[in-house]
């Protein structure tokens, strides 16, 4: 079993979300069984990995750590099944299945998406801490919304058609994929009772982690298979999109990752328990290959 794959099992996450999210006997043709159809394909869990993992630095995961994972790994689900729509990257293949456009309809597609991001705020109603609630639905709209994940996906369409520079393309990066990560971090850490100067750590260690995910999901859409991805490679090249790889070519973009490797390794030392983990997942992350 796969490093990350071990923690997710000794942690029960996938039993987790099964008993939080899955939806039980949908008909055929709704949009629920679309959405159990996306969540449930094989997929690496890191988002909630990464707030159980959080949580475990301050405090034990309880319920509410796992309902906390689940409405990410939601709005993450609704931003996939969007991001592979025609009028955006125009995917056929997501978690080693057809994507829903690609066998029902783009509507269909876009309505499960539209379902499955309000379900994941829908979650957020299950959270029982109610003193810290309203801070952790800010935290949801700053990184999921238009100046987080959002405004990354728009400058990554905008990549399409203008060459980004270096520095934009970085913003895009960070937007589009750190700001989920910092969102997984976070929301663990408030809910471990972390002080802000963890919870400080907490984000910019999710900064710099999501442009090393990112760097290395772009190297991987080069050098990889469809078949050990799930999904299609070749597609930035294909779309046109503007990628660090494309940019300072793939060598440079991994010895960009060693560099950020090392400023989380200088974070990671400062967290107050659980730092042989993310040690540990910073190489995962640098490394990995599907
Ligand atoms: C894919 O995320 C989208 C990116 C930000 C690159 P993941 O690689 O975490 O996808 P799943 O959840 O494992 O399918
Ligand atoms: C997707 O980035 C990021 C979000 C879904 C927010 P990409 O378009 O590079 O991700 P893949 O390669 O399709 O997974
Ligand atoms: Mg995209
Ligand atoms: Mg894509
Ligand atoms: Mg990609």
């Amino acid at each position: 079993m796969s490093f990350i794959d071990q923690h997710i099992s000794d942690l029960h996450i996938e039993e987790k979300l099964k008993s939080l999210v899955y939806i039980d006997n949908p008909k055929e043709e709704s949009v629920q069984w679309g959405m159990n159809y996306m969540f449930f394909a094989p997929s690496k869990r890191v988002r909630p990995l990464l707030t159980l993992e959080s949580n475990l630095c301050f405090a034990a995961p309880d319920d509410d750590s796992y309902i906390l994972a689940a409405a990410t790994e939601l709005i993450h689900t609704y931003s996939l099944i969007h991001d592979d729509l025609p009028c955006m990257d125009d995917a056929p293949l997501r978690r080693g299945v057809a994507t829903l456009h690609s066998f029902r309809s783009e509507a269909y597609a876009l309505l499960v998406g539209d379902a499955l991001l309000t379900a994941g705020l829908g979650m957020l109603g299950r959270y029982s801490k109610s003193d810290r609630l309203a801070r952790l639905l800010r935290l949801y709209h700053d990184k999921a919304g238009y100046e987080g994940m959002i405004y990354g996906q728009q400058l990554d369409m905008d990549g399409e058609t203008r060459r980004l520079s270096l520095e934009e393309t970085k913003l895009m990066e960070i937007n589009k994929t750190s700001r989920l990560l910092q969102l997984s971090l976070v929301s663990g850490a408030i809910n471990g009772g972390a002080s802000e100067e963890y919870i400080n750590i907490m984000d910019k260690l999710g900064e710099s982690m999501g442009l090393i995910f990112q760097i290395r999901d772009d190297i991987l859409d080069e050098t990889a298979t469809a078949a050990e991805l799930g999904k299609p490679t070749g597609s930035d090249e294909e779309n046109n999109k503007s990628s660090v790889t494309a940019i300072i070519g793939v060598d440079k973009a991994q010895a960009m990752i060693e560099d950020l490797s090392a400023e989380c390794f200088e974070l990671t030392d400062k967290l107050p328990g659980n730092r042989e983990f993310f040690r540990a997942f910073v190489k995962y992350l640098a490394e990995r290959n599907k």
